[in-house]
């Protein structure tokens, strides 16, 4: 395995072999190794990026203190058999300020409602990273549903000649899915957090058991949150094919949150197949 720091070296050690592509912002959990090795599943070489990228935070939110543990990343890739770890510097990427931007559809529905400009932030390093690494197939994780919908349909919107692979989201035992922001939790709210998938849970079983009402569905399942102690953003039932509120019929459905615990948020989402006739 080797770790990069510059664009020149990593073009030359690819030099034109499609790779496949897992991009991360490092802090590495069980859930971005099951993405890598599902990426070098799909094929060789195995390319990691570790960066923190600025452009996708915003005014107050975590960028300064997002932990950067590059070493201890290493030590968990090493083993997994990857081929290169790109790490660069802010000013690699962004030697003068981004001008040009990828500007992604639903950027005021979810998180983009909630978080301004940050969809194109991340569009913009994952389009510059495509073009740097070259990939044939690249990993994303459904835990962040919104950002794996908009790299699905940039891929396809700018005709990017990359296969985008899903990784099922990796939860700790008692449900939570893992996060790098978890390490924020104190322990009460670790706790706590919890409750978020299981709520998401319990609004999959009734729609399962028939219910059908998903303004009620989406307010007992935010008051239930809010009930103990958390902010909630948004809780919402919506179609997985466009990310907008369903169509009456639709079968394929998704429930998405995000919500914070004390100055922590926590996004997550289950997928719902409803049996005929759908909603
Ligand atoms: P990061 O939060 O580090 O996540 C990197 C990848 O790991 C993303 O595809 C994310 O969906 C996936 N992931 C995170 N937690 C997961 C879990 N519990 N189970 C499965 N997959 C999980 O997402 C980003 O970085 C950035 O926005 C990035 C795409 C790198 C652009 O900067």
């Amino acid at each position: 395995m080797r770790l990069i720091h510059t664009i020149t070296e990593l073009r030359r050690a690819l030099a034109g072999a499609g790779a496949a592509f897992v991009p991360t912002m490092g802090n590495l959990h069980a859930g971005h190794l099951a993405l890598v090795e599902q990426a070098g599943r799909a094929g060789r070489p195995v390319v990691v990026s570790i960066f923190v990228n600025p452009l996708q935070f915003g005014p107050g939110e975590d960028f300064e203190r997002y932990p950067r543990t590059l070493e201890a990343d290493c030590a968990l890739l090493e083993p997994l058999g990857v081929d290169y770890v790109f790490a660069p510097a802010v000013d690699e990427l962004y030697p003068q300020p981004q001008r040009f931007r990828v500007e992604p559809p639903l950027a005021d529905e979810l998180c983009g409602a909630h978080r301004p400009g940050h969809f194109a932030g991340v569009c913009t390093v994952v389009l510059k990273l495509f073009n740097i690494v070259q990939p044939h197939v690249a990993v994303f994780g459904k835990k962040d549903y919104q950002q794996l919908y908009l790299i699905r349909a940039m891929v396809r919107e700018f005709n990017l000649p990359i296969a985008i692979l899903a990784g099922e989201t990796v939860r700790a035992a008692d449900g939570l899915a893992l996060s790098s922001r978890n390490g924020y939790l104190t322990p009460e709210e670790r706790a706590e957090a919890p409750r978020l998938y299981r709520t998401l849970l319990t609004l999959r079983e009734r729609l399962a058991a028939g219910a059908r009402d998903l303004a009620t569905l989406e307010a007992e399942a935010a008051a239930a949150l809010t009930a103990h102690g958390w902010q909630v953003d948004y809780v919402s039932v919506r179609s997985q094919a466009t990310l907008l509120a369903p169509k009456p019929n639709e079968r394929a459905l998704v429930v998405l949150a995000a919500a914070r615990l004390g100055a922590t948020r926590l996004i997550d989402n289950v997928e719902v197949e409803l049996s005929e006739p759908g909603l």
